[in-house]
């Protein structure tokens, strides 16, 4: 457990119902620790999962997002799509090894200023529990990687869908069913997880199926099929052929040499 000052927890609090609980907090003397840093924004849904996966790279050991109660927000429903992005952010994190324990999400009114401290001493209290996040050996790489799936293009769209497919329906009016968007989800995730780290290997020199699998501990099937959806949209091109094994390359790498 480590002790007042020793953790550094990032707060993202919602303008108009958490920063004013934490005014609120402040005015009434209400105690809590100092470990929160704040930053003040207009809603929690305007709260994007790369920056909170971007905190965690940067030091962060614990992220708070605190907005206001559901049936609340401002802007009707910023926090229902908090809640979205946040469920999205916690199954990342979980998947590059940072524990989802460490990123909460709560709600507290302009009117709840002890409620404030006690969301803020019992979120502190587990990460002082759970000490600072572990940064050694790959820790850098598996932050930039989730960094990267999370902010894809893929992804969001499917993030910012996620209500109207459950809510409206899709193109024929049909219902998603939320399990069904779950597992969407995860395996998309999971197909973003290895198309970023088979990017990372060809970003630094031409590799074949074989290096890219043995590297990843990945199927030969599954690379071959990532590195053909790739050449296909022109990200990634075949450099040249070593016997009967094709070579790839990222479009935008500046290769050194082709590792045998
Ligand atoms: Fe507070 Fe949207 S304005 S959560």
């Amino acid at each position: 457990m480590t002790s007042e000052g020793t953790t550094r927890i990032l707060g993202f609090l919602c303008n108009w119902c958490a920063y004013a609980g934490a005014d609120l907090a402040g005015v009434s003397r209400v105690q809590y620790p100092p470990d929160m840093r704040v930053i003040r924004v207009m809603c929690s849904g305007r709260v994007d999962p790369v920056l909170i996966l971007r905190a965690f790279r940067n030091g962060s050991d614990g992220v708070a997002v605190l907005g206001c109660h559901p049936g609340d927000c401002h802007y009707q429903s910023g926090n229902y799509q908090a809640m979205r992005k946040i469920k999205l952010t916690l199954q990342v994190l979980e998947k590059i090894g940072i524990e989802p324990e460490r990123l909460l999400l709560d709600w507290v009114s302009a009117a709840e200023g002890t409620r404030f401290g006690e969301v803020v001493t019992g979120f502190v209290r587990r990460i002082r529990t759970m000490g600072p996040i572990d940064r050694s050996g790959d820790f850098p790489y598996r932050a930039e990687i989730g960094e990267a799936v999370i902010g894809g293009e893929r992804i969001r769209w499917l993030v910012g869908k996620e209500l109207e497919l459950l809510e409206q329906g899709n193109v024929f009016g049909e219902l998603v069913d939320e399990s069904f968007f779950h597992e969407l989800m995860v395996t998309n995730i999971e197909r973003e997880f290895d198309r970023e780290r088979i990017r990372s290997q060809l970003m630094e020199a031409p590799r074949n199926v074989k290096q890219i699998a043995h590297h990843f501990g990945l199927p030969m099937d599954l690379v071959f099929r990532h590195l053909t959806d790739m050449e296909n949209t022109g990200e990634v091109i075949m450099t040249g052929i070593h016997g009967n094994t094709p070579f790839f390359l990222h479009r935008d790498a500046t290769p050194r040499t082709e590792c045998e």
